[in-house]
């Protein structure tokens, strides 16, 4: 949520940073601003609205060309989206300015004691405290780094702060605690973000900032400290393994369409290099000692949205291959159930971002408690991983789209390779049994390319409900997390009423909203699985459509049997049961697309939401 950048060196630091804000606006798209020092002074344009209006205010206004400057763009938090709560904040004298991505949990008292000293604040944020703040401790010590520090050891909450100063005109400070914070190290110039896309077209060598540090950008070179101004020993730096094209939409209209046609290219990656020369799997990252997974007693998958729904699809995989009892929880609701864990639980956080608050603090709380955490994640270097006892990657690419797609596929490999992993070195599955999975899963690279060559007519049908207002879903065993998706895709695309069900809960309830040409998005398993679940599924369909409704129905090729009631069918290909969420997921994402196209809303930035959630 937010996006952070600065930037210092020989370039125009308002060009580098207007650029990078174009790629982080997917983290927040109320209103953008920046700051730019310049002729011994700063200056700052900010704007309410996406960050077309912030360029066209410095159309209006220009501000001169300086070798550094911040910009941020705003998910809002504290104060309504308009001009004057848009970052960045300045202090009274207009010497610092100041973008923050986070929650000051205790601004209030701040910002009560800032009003007794007489200071006027004229936003209803809590950055605008930290921005006075800054300006009182740079005017005691002359050291804007030592001041940063000063003022990060009294603030409660989360944070990433990026500050300049009109005094030193070649310096950028950032600091994190709990909130993304990125450094680019280029040739005479660096560059600071909330996401490497920012800054991936000038360089692709970037420093992982850790918990409560700060960072001094300079042109020769970055210091980081601690808040105790001690300098810190951990920084690791790594190469970016991704180019500036995987950033950009590449001729498509949207990201999330570009997302979903990479999906196969995603699928593949996340496989690679997961076998051995032995023919086993080794997962190179996980590195809790398998003597240590053999004494796991029980699984908790946490996560939110969509990857909490890839979380109950690994859920049955697990149970299924490893016979370990696994629970999925929502992380928000987690650490405040006073969860029973202890140091033979495994828990598995998955998150695309790596940034999820919910799902931070749902870690921090596993490992308080002794449990062990393995993450699933596609962003290198990011906290969760970073925090957890180990990590598996998907290797989905950047993923822009607000919507959640690849991320998603790539997550459900990811929880397959966890679930055939632990089921090895606990001896629950034979080699061939594995080998066998691992062939299958190989193989859903291709049939996801199948299932995109034939999306047409599920575009057409979208256009053709596009004056609906309610859509629901429906699913049983590994179906039913794929209900939930489509129907949270078509929430946050379409803004309709989307709900998803458990097919055999529909007569406890819900079935009473089924009328005259509802329409009904079924996902039906694949007939040569468990019959019994086919069939259940079968004559589910045909309650509803004795009901009225408009049954729209995902079955496997050639399935005759439910033809019969299908008012639209959407065909996938064969796979396994257990595999079948993610073929049969891509025609949801291509509907939701279709829908939101079709009612004019934004496909890539939906109303009200953020790509990456980093407050609870
Ligand atoms: C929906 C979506 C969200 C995310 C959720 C978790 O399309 O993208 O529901 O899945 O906010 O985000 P990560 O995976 O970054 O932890």
């Amino acid at each position: 949520m937010c996006g952070i950048v600065g930037y210092v060196g020989g370039r125009s630091a308002l060009d580098v940073v207007i650029s990078g804000l174009r790629r982080l606006e997917y983290r927040g798209y109320d209103s953008a601003g920046v700051a730019v020092l310049a002729d011994g002074g700063l200056a700052s344009v900010k704007k309410a609205g996406k960050l077309a209006n912030l360029e066209k205010a410095l159309d209006e206004h220009p501000v001169p060309a300086g070798p550094a400057g911040i910009g941020h763009t705003r998910w809002a938090t504290h104060g309504a989206p308009n001009d004057v709560n848009a970052h960045p904040h300045l202090d009274s004298a207009g010497r610092v300015a100041l973008v923050h991505n986070g929650i000051i949990e205790n601004f209030a008292q701040l910002r009560a004691e800032l009003e007794e000293r007489g200071r006027h604040l004229s936003s209803e944020t809590d950055t605008e405290v930290v921005s006075h703040l800054l300006a009182e401790a740079f005017s005691s010590c002359a050291d804007l780094a030592e001041a940063m520090r000063q003022v990060c050891r009294r603030l409660e909450g989360a944070f990433t702060l990026v500050a300049v100063h009109a005094d030193e005109p070649d310096l950028v400070v950032g600091a994190r605690r709990n909130s993304p914070l990125v450094v680019g190290i280029g040739d005479g110039e660096a560059f600071l973000a909330s996401d490497v896309a920012a800054f991936i077209e000038h360089t692709r060598e970037a420093v992982e900032l850790g918990q409560d540090q700060v960072v001094e950008l300079r042109r020769d070179g970055v210091l980081v400290t601690g808040f105790d101004g001690v300098p810190a020993e951990d920084v690791r730096a790594y190469h970016v393994d991704w180019d500036v094209s995987a950033a950009e939409k590449a001729g498509y209209d949207y990201f999330m369409l570009k997302e979903i046609a990479e999906q196969p290219r995603a699928v593949a990656d996340t496989l690679l290099g997961r076998i051995g020369s032995d023919g086993a799997l080794s997962l190179d990252e996980v590195r809790i000692p398998a003597a240590q997974l053999r004494e796991v007693d029980k699984i908790v998958v946490v996560a939110c949205g969509t990857a909490y729904h890839a979380g109950m699809i690994a859920k049955y995989a697990i149970e299924h291959w490893t016979r370990i009892p696994c629970e999925t929880e929502l992380a928000s609701e987690f650490r405040y159930r006073d969860p029973i864990l202890d140091g033979r639980t495994l828990v598995v956080a998955i998150s695309q971002s790596g940034e999820t608050m919910d799902t931070l603090m749902a870690l921090r709380h596993a490992r308080e408690q002794g449990a062990k955490v393995l993450a699933v994640c596609n962003t290198n270097g990011s906290t969760i991983p970073r925090e957890s006892d180990a990590v598996l990657y998907t290797h989905a690419g950047p993923e822009v789209a607000v919507a959640s797609t690849k991320a998603f596929l790539t997550q459900l490999v990811a929880c397959y390779l966890v679930a055939l992993y632990l089921g090895q070195v606990r001896g629950t599955q034979w080699g061939d049994e594995i080998a066998t999975v691992i062939r299958e899963l190989a193989d859903i690279a291709g049939a996801v390319e199948d299932v995109l060559g034939t999306m047409e007519p599920v575009r057409e049908l979208a256009r053709g409900l596009a004056g609906k207002n309610t859509v629901l879903f429906l699913g049983r065993h590994v179906g039913y997390p794929v209900a939930l998706e489509g129907a949270l895709k078509l929430k946050e695309l379409a803004y309709m009423h989307a709900e998803g069900f458990a097919a055999g809960e529909l007569k406890h309830g819900p079935i009473a909203l089924i009328e005259e040409d509802v329409p009904v998005v079924v996902v039906v398993p694949p007939p040569r699985g468990r019959s019994v679940l086919h069939d259940k599924i079968a004559s589910n369909i045909q309650e509803i459509r004795a009901r009225g409704a408009r049954t729209i129905v995902i079955a496997e090729r050639g399935d005759e049997a439910v033809r019969a009631y299908a008012d639209h069918l959407i065909e996938v290909p064969p796979t396994p049961t257990l595999l079948q969420p993610m073929v049969a997921t891509v025609p949801l994402q291509v509907f939701a697309c279709e829908l939101a196209t079709a009612r004019g809303n934004e496909v890539d930035q939906p109303r009200n939401l953020a790509k990456s959630v980093t407050v609870e």
